[in-house]
């Protein structure tokens, strides 16, 4: 069985408006959100499908939901997200397990809510990596020169590029794996590993990469705002 989870529990600080998350801004004529619930839901590739948003925003996703895609609505299940990324994981996993029979070889597909152009290559090779490996990453070569400084004053080294990606999402998993390595985080873990991938190769556990592409951006400032519009309009 396969699932995912589209995780749209972040408050997006970044983007400025306390009272909306960002998920929830227009992009063209439906929230981003939507956008991206559509290419999940038209990908007919899942057993389930569920929104995770902030707890005072599932009602009006759901309706938002009705409103924009009912061909979806009874497919789509919205629910509360947790105080931190992986909470809100987590309670996905619950959930699947809980309410839709996940077994031991289940998949869990994780999105961002605010990457609304992924593609369906992209989801289709994430199911099959998932299968395979156990985990995987969806990652882009880095084009940016990355530079490391341990104190933010001065450069203490600047890694080969060629072997450097710039992760996005989705992240895809061995649902069990994925529960277990959640769960057996400490405290002081689970503030730092807020990436799950991040996760699995800190306990050294492989991590495929599946290819990305530059055009699934994630919307975390007002100007990634604009060049989505843009992107919709080409
Ligand atoms: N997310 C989530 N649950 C959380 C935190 C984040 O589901 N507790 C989701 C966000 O809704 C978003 C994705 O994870 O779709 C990526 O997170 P990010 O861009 O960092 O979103 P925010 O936390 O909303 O942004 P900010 O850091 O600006 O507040």
């Amino acid at each position: 069985m396969v699932f995912a989870a589209i995780l749209a529990g972040g408050s997006g600080v970044r983007m400025g408006n306390p009272n909306k998350p960002k998920q929830f801004f227009y992009l063209g004529e439906k929230p981003i959100l939507v956008h991206t619930l559509e290419k999940f839901c038209a990908s007919g590739r899942f057993d389930g499908v569920l929104v995770l948003t902030p707890a005072t925003w599932v009602q009006q996703t759901r309706d938002i939901i009705a409103k924009h895609c009912p061909q979806y609505a009874d497919a789509v299940a919205v629910i509360a997200g947790g105080a931190e990324r992986n909470d809100t994981i987590m309670n996905a996993i619950r959930y699947f397990e809980d309410e839709c029979g996940a077994d031991k070889d289940a998949i869990i597909v994780t999105h961002d809510a605010v990457r609304p152009f992924v593609s369906l290559r992209i989801i289709e090779e994430n199911i099959e990596a998932a299968a395979e490996h156990g985990a995987c990453d969806t990652v882009v070569p880095a084009t940016d020169t990355i530079v490391e400084s341990a104190d933010g004053k001065v450069i203490s080294a600047i890694p080969d590029r060629s072997k450097l990606y710039q992760g996005q999402t989705p992240q895809s998993f061995n649902m069990a794996a994925l529960r277990e390595m959640l769960e057996s985080l400490t405290a002081e873990e689970s503030a730092i590993l807020t990436d799950a991938c991040k996760a699995f190769v800190l306990r050294g556990r492989p991590v495929a990469l599946v290819r990305g592409d530059v055009g699934n951006i994630k919307i975390t400032y007002p100007q990634d705002l604009r060049v989505a519009e843009a992107m919709l309009e080409a």
